[in-house]
């Protein structure tokens, strides 16, 4: 072709994409089944008739469906069947902390270029505020129904991730809630029904999906893939670590489907073990929804872990073990042959695909248009508004941990700070605010704007990259300008080249030269030196910790569109900080000693293994689980605790003749044993804040107890000398009991020693 035709071609194709980029904003249909108003002839269909239960629906369907057809709904891509009016549906969606562009169920558009961009799970975690979690997700389902309601969504996403955090290298550790049970499980729950709930509790806003089952927290670390990797866990740390989150996401949440994870789980495949599948998730905790495989896992099994010797014998053993949907199209190609080979009955097949429809029937996708149902009226309008996108700066604002204020350093007051240095590689940065799975946010607001917006600021990036190689690092004007400010704020950490999915850290250390750049900046610097690490994971910042020229620590995950903002408030103190740390902050020697590959969580003195997070871990720390300092003081005080809770037992339990250190739960003897602890807290200082209130014990240390664990937290609002009740309830068999090394519930006889704050209270179990 010519120069002149292809100029003439371009200009064609250029107003004919304008011409049908216009059209899709003016109007863009959502995806639905029954579309009764325009196919008469469909209402007349079992499935699609609203009065009949959604069992009785998804019955009917089944039934009408060829074998072949049935094939079609095994996958994320769900086929069409046309003669039942039935659409193409895509399953993938993702929504970890805003809808995402990650799936692709889900897409912006000029009618909805963006979607409120809230902080990375981790920030939001570190709030330890339950409603909090809640109302995020509330809103993150009404943009996710807007976005339906004009075809750029989905119904089902695949978000919360609650892995427990276990080792501090793990590149998704920021998609999580840290790395405690209690915390993971409130945040699973909660988030959950934020996005689910509807006001008929049959049916669901959107669907929300607990991920990754199980025993998933290794990605690529020297060799370990996760697509090959076989965790090795204890029934003891099975149960009382890695299962807690997504208990709680199945019968706290009530969640709609879980999805199971590429890892092995001692030797087995996790989404081919129906020990997992059939026997915890939907036998034990009785799920109400489906479960769909990490995206191509049942290849991977096949491919690259050579689990089974046909694909067909694959696509046998996970469906035959309660996996209903596989992200990828291995089981639509498999599935047919393995049924045809005698390998996989037809009834498996029917059984996975009722419980997607079931799902589907829920959400309303068999109902006809969404435009005409609940949340009918939701459209472009109700995304990134302004209550929503005050929530992301409010969610960043009760995360944000400060973790070191030499002499009070902060707050700031603007109107003595004439001029202020922002300085390092994340100071400026838009993207590496909002980490993974995200979406494209309503705009953001970069630390540097947002600190510009109330101080004059004179900015240095102090290194090209956040990597801060020697060769990029710019020094001097970096220490110029700290030199001649009335105060310094360093921006550094992380992003998503240095921890992501697919990529762990070996190293605790902060990246490159930054250490550097920290040191000699705030040597130079005339003013207070606020250092803000951004990042997901923890790093070992001891020498900046002890160091006498840093006066202030924050820690800011990845604070969402709204980061920049949030840090402004906290830094010139219109908000007082009152995130705790989710995850221990360990030395750089953790990383060098242990092998992140070893999933073990308690401590093994004979090989050294110093153990796993706050409840194990017994050796030094940067920072602990909990750590957080605010603008005021906070005083606990006890008001009401019993010091003795005696266990009733029946005659000729073998506790009676002989001394027993735990009595099993299993007897049914400590139901509804339940006592209150009360207590009083108290901001003493003059500035308004939040507190959360930590209830840990320490139980006796019979079978490989943790050293202390979380039973509850409570985060409160407290005027200037502000007072408050807190009353938590304490459920002996629920919260105080532990599991034995063989995964039996028991309750520790003897002194449980109860913490909140200083205060220390034994508390006394016997029989
Ligand atoms: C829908 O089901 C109800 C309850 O069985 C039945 O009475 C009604 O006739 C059905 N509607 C249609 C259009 O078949
Ligand atoms: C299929 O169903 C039959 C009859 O219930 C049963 O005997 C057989 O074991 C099943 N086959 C497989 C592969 O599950
Ligand atoms: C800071 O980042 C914003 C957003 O990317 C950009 O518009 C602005 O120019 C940057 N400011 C400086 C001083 O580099
Ligand atoms: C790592 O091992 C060294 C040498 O045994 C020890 O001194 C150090 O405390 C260990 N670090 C951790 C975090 O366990
Ligand atoms: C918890 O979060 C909710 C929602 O943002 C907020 O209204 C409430 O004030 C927070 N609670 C505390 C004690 O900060």
């Amino acid at each position: 072709m010519g120069e002149k035709s292809i100029l003439f071609w371009l200009i064609l194709e250029l107003s004919l994409l304008s011409f049908l980029g216009s059209r899709c904003v003016l109007a863009q249909n959502p995806i639905f089944a029954c579309d009764v108003a325009s196919n008469p002839a469909l209402g007349s269909l079992g499935f699609c008739n609203t009065s009949l239960s959604v069992a009785l629906r998804a019955e009917d369907l089944v039934k009408r469906l060829t074998l072949q057809e049935k094939v079609g709904f095994l996958v994320n891509k769900a086929a069409a069947v046309s003669r039942l009016g039935i659409p193409s549906y895509e399953w993938w969606s993702e929504a970890l902390h805003g809808v995402s562009y990650v799936g692709p169920g889900t897409k912006f558009s000029p009618l909805v270029p963006g979607a409120t961009s809230f902080p990375q799970v981790i920030l939001t975690a570190a709030s330890f505020n339950a409603s909090l979690f809640k109302a995020i997700g509330k809103v993150v389902s009404n943009e996710a129904r807007a976005m339906h309601n004009v075809g750029l969504a989905g119904l089902t996403f695949w978000s919360p991730n609650v892995n427990i955090f276990r080792d501090p290298r793990w590149g998704r550790g920021q998609e999580t809630p840290g790395e405690d049970p209690l915390l993971a499980s409130t945040y699973a729950a909660g988030y959950v029904r934020g996005l689910q709930d509807a006001d008929d509790p049959e049916k669901l806003k959107v669907a929300a999906c607990c991920k990754h089952y199980t025993a998933y927290d290794l990605d690529n670390w020297k060799g370990f893939q996760r697509f090959t990797f076989n965790a090795v866990v204890t029934k003891q740390d099975m149960d009382d670590t890695f299962q807690p989150p997504f208990k709680s996401c199945v019968i706290d949440g009530n969640v709609a489907s879980v999805m199971c994870s590429y890892n092995q789980v001692n030797g087995v495949p996790s989404c081919a073990d129906s020990g997992l599948l059939s026997g915890t998730i939907r036998g034990d905790w009785n799920l109400n929804g489906y479960i769909v495989s990490d995206c191509d896992s049942v290849d991977v099994l096949y491919n690259s872990q050579h689990y089974t010797k046909t694909p067909e014998d694959a696509a046998a053993i996970t469906i035959s073990a309660g996996l209903d949907l596989d992200c990828g199209n291995f089981l639509g190609q498999h599935t047919l042959p393995a049924i045809q080979g005698g390998k996989l009955n037809e009834s498996a097949v029917d059984k996975a695909i009722t419980n997607n429809f079931v799902v589907l029937m829920r959400l309303g996708f068999f109902d006809g248009d969404p435009r005409k149902l609940p949340y009918g009226g939701l459209g472009p309008k109700d995304v990134c508004t302004k209550e929503n996108q005050e929530l992301a700066r409010e969610a960043a604002r009760q995360g944000i941990v400060l973790l070191k204020n030499n002499h009070n350093a902060l707050p700031l007051h603007p109107t003595s700070i004439k001029s202020m240095a922002v300085i390092g590689p994340n100071a400026n940065v838009t993207k590496t605010m909002i980490g993974n799975y995200e979406g494209t946010p309503c705009n953001y607001v970069t630390p540097l704007q947002g600190l510009s917006a109330i101080v004059n600021t004179v900015y240095q990036p102090g290194c090209t990259n956040i990597a801060c190689a020697g060769n990029s690092l710019q020094l001097d004007p970096a220490k110029q300008a700290a030199a001649q400010a009335d105060a310094t704020v360093l921006v550094v950490g992380a992003d998503q080249s240095i921890e992501r999915e697919g990529l762990d850290r070996v190293s605790l250390l902060l990246p490159g030269q930054q250490t550097t750049l920290i040191t000699e900046v705030a040597k130079a610097a005339k003013g207070p030196v606020i250092l803000v690490i951004m990042s997901g994971g923890p790093f070992d910042i001891s020498f900046a910790k002890s160091s006498d020229y840093i006066s202030s620590i924050l820690w800011v995950g990845y604070p969402g569109e709204a980061g920049g903002a949030a840090l402004a408030d906290i830094i010139f103190g219109s908000y007082s900080p009152s995130g705790r740390l989710p995850v221990t902050w360990y030395p750089q020697s953790f990383a060098d000693n242990v092998s992140m590959a070893d999933m073990h969580m308690r401590p093994n003195p004979s090989t050294g293994f110093p153990g796993r997070t706050y409840r194990f871990y017994t050796g030094e720390t940067v920072y602990t689980f909990g750590d957080g300092l605010s603008y005021t003081e906070h005083t606990h005080h006890l008001v009401r605790a019993p010091k003795q809770v005696s266990i009733p037992l029946e005659a000729g339990h073998t506790c009676y003749s002989e001394t027993c250190k735990s009595v099993d739960l299993a007897g049914g003897h400590c139901e509804n044993l339940a006592f209150d602890i009360h207590l009083r807290v108290k901001n003493s200082g003059s500035m308004p804040g939040s507190h959360t209130v930590f209830l840990f014990s320490s139980p006796p240390s019979v079978h490989n107890a943790p050293r202390k664990h979380l039973l509850g937290f409570e985060k409160v609002f407290l005027g200037p000398k502000g007072e408050s009740n807190v009353v938590f309830k304490v459920d002996v068999c629920k919260d105080l009991s532990l599991v034995d090394e063989l995964g039996n519930r028991k309750v520790a006889l003897g002194s449980h020693i109860l913490h909140v704050g200083d205060l220390k209270h034994s508390l006394t179990l016997r029989i």
